[in-house]
């Protein structure tokens, strides 16, 4: 693969991380205000462009203006062919340049949070630059075919954020505002794993209903067909593949043709949706034909140009056979309770079903959620907050598992966690104390990853 490399001083680190196989054209540094003279320069067969911050000369007015030119320019010469992915730690960016993204198809953002952005997240980013190139041309077709009278728009209105915050909120809700702050246009694929029994599934219900109360569209996949619990958290939905066939077999059907999810996935309320197996549904053959990485990747790419937020309920013993979905997933919410135990077996489940190399890419993109948190837990001593629950995770116990990952909250333990399923409600709605713990949780999964 053969690209350039608008990096700036930071040209010969990068050029030192093992990427793979990749040509990078430039030999010394660029910045972006040079970048489109260079690009005059050379031979112009090249199959993507990746920017980093240090490229930039830190004057926001013209950090865009060069951009924008350099997109421009690409855009008369090379029509959408050449991809440019932009590399970055600043959070801020994604919002000020969302209109860009919008505009030029070949112009992707990943953003980091982190200080210093870890070979592996390059890696990731050249991988997907490969996959959008292979795919590109196809849909270059595709687009010329299409009539221009596509009823698409019509339909697509439903998913259109709402403008506002709900009115229930206040200004002074802190929350509220940093939510705000994140661009309406941007989308997450978050899939929450860990040690089944650890809380996923309650997370993934309660961080997707706390994101609908918030304005922002939703589509939750159970990919856990051995327990299939999120039809015990939203009995509308299994009360209906028990009465409806095709219901019950909604995640198949789903995977098999992702761009009808809108008849084959269930509505909820409030531009959230769900894709899930019924409890009855049994067809092995059904299973082993659509139940596997390449579909799931093909779902992920088509939700997420039509949601905000899509949340995977993805235990660990899920990923060695989606191994190949690790890298469409921008940010794993991994769930884990404080107690020495559960971290303890987090591990070693990760460590029986994963091998190194997908460790590493779930360590660079976790955030830890620490479930069933019990305050007076403690360890060696001290108070084992969420913060220490990331440290000993990170602490060397694995290996390939030596990046320290940011907590994204905690879910207090309560006696009373399960009236939600009782009552049919999620927590989010009938208790302040987890509204706050859930939607802290959803800004960080959200704010994290490109
Ligand atoms: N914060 C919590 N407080 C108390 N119990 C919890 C909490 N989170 C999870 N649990 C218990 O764990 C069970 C499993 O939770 P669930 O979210 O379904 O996890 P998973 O999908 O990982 O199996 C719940 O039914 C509940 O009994
Ligand atoms: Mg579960």
């Amino acid at each position: 693969m053969k690209i350039v490399l608008v990096s700036d001083g930071m040209h010969d680190i990068i050029t030192n991380y093992r990427l793979g196989k990749l040509d990078i054209v430039n030999k010394n540094g660029l910045s972006l205000a040079d970048a489109q003279h260079f690009l005059q320069s050379i031979d112009p067969k090249l199959e993507g462009i990746l920017i980093t911050d240090e490229a930039f000369n830190q004057q926001p007015e013209q950090d865009r203006k060069d951009l924008l030119a350099l997109l421009e320019w690409l855009r008369s010469n090379h029509g959408s062919q050449i991809q440019v992915i932009y590399v970055t730690k600043d959070i801020s960016k994604e919002a000020e340049l969302a209109d860009l993204i919008h505009t030029y198809r070949n112009f992707k953002m990943n953003t980091y949070d982190y200080v210093r952005i870890p070979a592996l997240l390059f890696k990731q980013t050249i991988d997907q630059m490969k996959e959008n190139g292979s795919g590109n041309q196809k849909k270059e077709k595709e687009k010329n075919t299409k009539s221009s009278g596509e009823t698409k728009g019509s339909f697509l209105d439903r998913f259109k954020p709402k403008p506002k915050l709900q009115p229930e909120l206040t200004a002074t809700d802190s929350l509220s505002k940093e939510l705000e702050k994140i661009s309406r246009g941007i989308s997450r694929v978050v899939a929450v794993t860990g040690h089944r029994g650890s809380g996923l599934t309650s997370t993934v219900i309660n961080v997707a209903t706390e994101a609908s109360k918030r304005g922002l569209s939703v589509m939750i996949v159970d990919m856990d067909i051995d327990y299939r619990s999120t039809n015990m958290y939203l009995n509308s939905f299994h009360e209906r593949t028990k009465r409806d066939e095709a219901m019950n077999a909604s995640l198949i059907r789903t995977l098999a043709r992702p761009q009808d999810y809108m008849t084959t996935a269930f509505y909820l309320k409030e531009n959230m949706w769900i894709t899930a197996l019924g409890y009855e549904f049994a067809d092995g053959k059904l299973v082993d034909q659509f139940y596997n990485s390449g579909k799931l990747v093909g779902l992920i790419s088509m939700l997420r140009n039509k949601f905000n937020l899509v949340v995977l309920d993805m235990p660990f013993d899920l990923l060695k056979a989606f191994k190949e979905t690790l890298i469409h997933v921008d940010v794993f919410g991994l769930c884990v309770p404080n107690n020495l135990y559960s971290v303890l077996s987090s591990l070693r489940n990760m460590e029986a079903v994963l091998d190194d190399e997908s460790i590493s890419y779930l360590n660079a993109k976790s955030r830890v959620i620490v479930t069933k948190y019990n305050d007076r837990s403690r360890f060696q001593n001290d108070i084992f907050t969420p913060e220490r629950v990331s440290t000993v995770m990170s602490s060397g116990l694995l290996d390939s598992l030596s990046y320290e990952m940011k907590v994204a909250g905690y879910v207090p333990y309560s006696h009373d966690f399960d009236s939600q399923i009782e009552s049919d409600l999620p927590l989010v709605h009938t208790s302040t104390e987890y509204e706050r713990a859930y939607g802290n949780i959803l800004l960080r999964l959200m704010e994290g990853a490109g």
